[in-house]
């Protein structure tokens, strides 16, 4: 079997930066709240009609492939990570790899649909193909535009506060050296909170989940289930979330999920050079921190710059940490995201 190692990583974040206090202009909310229940201080937007999920994706993916040592026409086999893709169908694995250009290779594209942990479900899809030698150079990405579809109302601001673009990138190939590269991915999921942290219309769901009332469905026809009358007026056609419950199951997965890493390849929390969280919050990322025992230098931290940028979240933590000269050969990785399904996930890296 071989090992899997990130042979090249990148990330890419638009340029328009938004303060905070931009936001105050479009919603009731301060600076001093969004930063002391968040830590978020600033996000990205990406451009209007010419940025994309899916082209800053691209941008990630061709430092991430430069690092790597290869041409775009190696890679052959692209995961792509989104909670915001350019179409409701297809998926951005297509797009990009249209978008580079790389459609004559006619390599496989998967689109993974897991919010938050999107990245790590990813690293470990592609982590199964590597070790068994199915494939050589993987591209993964995990990209984000949500400034499209957020409610920059007062209703809203819950969540679009919090929410920000950027795009990172990881290639993934094969390795003989024992004791190196990915260790060990764990996943998890339950389903039991799917529409606490969800964007649920318009969509095909015709109100089975949640009941009729509440989408305005009374005697449509097929052609009038996706957005309704009801879902148009009322503007309930954006993200939500239910803050508390996200932030209480948050603190408890993020642990567990890291200890069960931990656990499984024999080592301790104190063995962990460096911890990557997926960037939910900065109050969710210093409580890990201290059930973990680590010290600041030992976790890293960005959502004050970019907020919370979903699937790219950990792939864009990870390629500044690298930059910054925080992951050396040797070093102890653990990737650690928790979000909407719930599903949660970590990963253990020997760099
Ligand atoms: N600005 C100002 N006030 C706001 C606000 C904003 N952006 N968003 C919510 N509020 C208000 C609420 O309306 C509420 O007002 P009320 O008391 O008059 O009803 C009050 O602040 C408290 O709301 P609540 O939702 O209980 O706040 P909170 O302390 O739980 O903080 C979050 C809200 C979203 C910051 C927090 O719950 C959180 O971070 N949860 C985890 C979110 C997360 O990580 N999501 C991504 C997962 S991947």
């Amino acid at each position: 079997m071989f090992h899997t190692k990130i042979a090249g990583l990148g990330y890419y974040v638009p340029e328009r930066i938004v303060p905070n206090s931009e936001l105050e202009n479009l919603m009731d909310t301060t600076d001093a709240w969004i930063q002391e229940r968040t830590g978020i201080q600033e996000r990205r937007y990406g451009k209007l009609h010419q940025e994309t999920t899916t082209t800053m994706g691209a941008r990630a993916a061709e430092i991430a492939i430069e690092r790597a040592g290869i041409q775009k026409e190696d890679i052959d086999f692209i995961i792509f990570a989104t909670l915001s893709p350019d179409y409701f169908f297809p998926g951005c694995g297509v797009l990009l790899q249209r978008e580079m250009k790389i459609t004559a290779q006619e390599m496989p594209a998967l689109d993974v649909r897991n919010q938050c942990s999107g990245f790590i479900y990813g690293l470990s899809i592609a982590d199964q193909f590597i070790k068994t030698g199915k494939y050589k150079n993987i591209l993964l990405v995990g990209s984000e535009m949500q400034s499209m579809g957020l409610d920059y109302s007062t209703r809203g601001r819950n969540v679009s506060v919090i929410f920000g673009d950027g795009a990172g990138a990881v290639v993934l190939q094969p390795s003989l050296e024992e004791n190196s590269g990915i260790l060990s991915t764990h996943l998890h999921a339950d389903g039991t909170y799917a529409e606490e942290l969800a964007f649920i219309n318009p969509g095909c769901h015709g109100g089975y989940h949640l009941g009729l009332e509440r989408f305005g469905y009374t005697d449509q026809e097929y052609g009038g289930i996706f957005l309704t009358e009801k879902m148009w007026q009322e503007q309930d056609i954006f993200p939500n979330m239910n803050g508390q419950l996200v932030f209480k199951t948050a603190v408890t997965k993020f642990p567990e999920v890291i200890h069960e890493a931990l656990k499984a390849n024999d080592l301790k929390s104190s063995d962990i050079s460096l911890l990557i969280p997926h960037q939910a919050n900065l109050r969710i990322s210093q409580f890990v921190q201290r059930q973990l025992g680590l010290k600041d230098e030992q976790v890293w931290n960005n959502i004050q710059r970019y907020g919370n940028t979903t699937a790219a979240s950990v792939p864009i933590a990870l390629t500044e940490a690298w930059e910054a000269g925080k992951v050396n050969k040797g070093d102890l990785v653990c990737l650690a995201a928790f979000g909407s399904g719930f599903t949660w996930g970590s990963a253990l890296i020997r760099w």
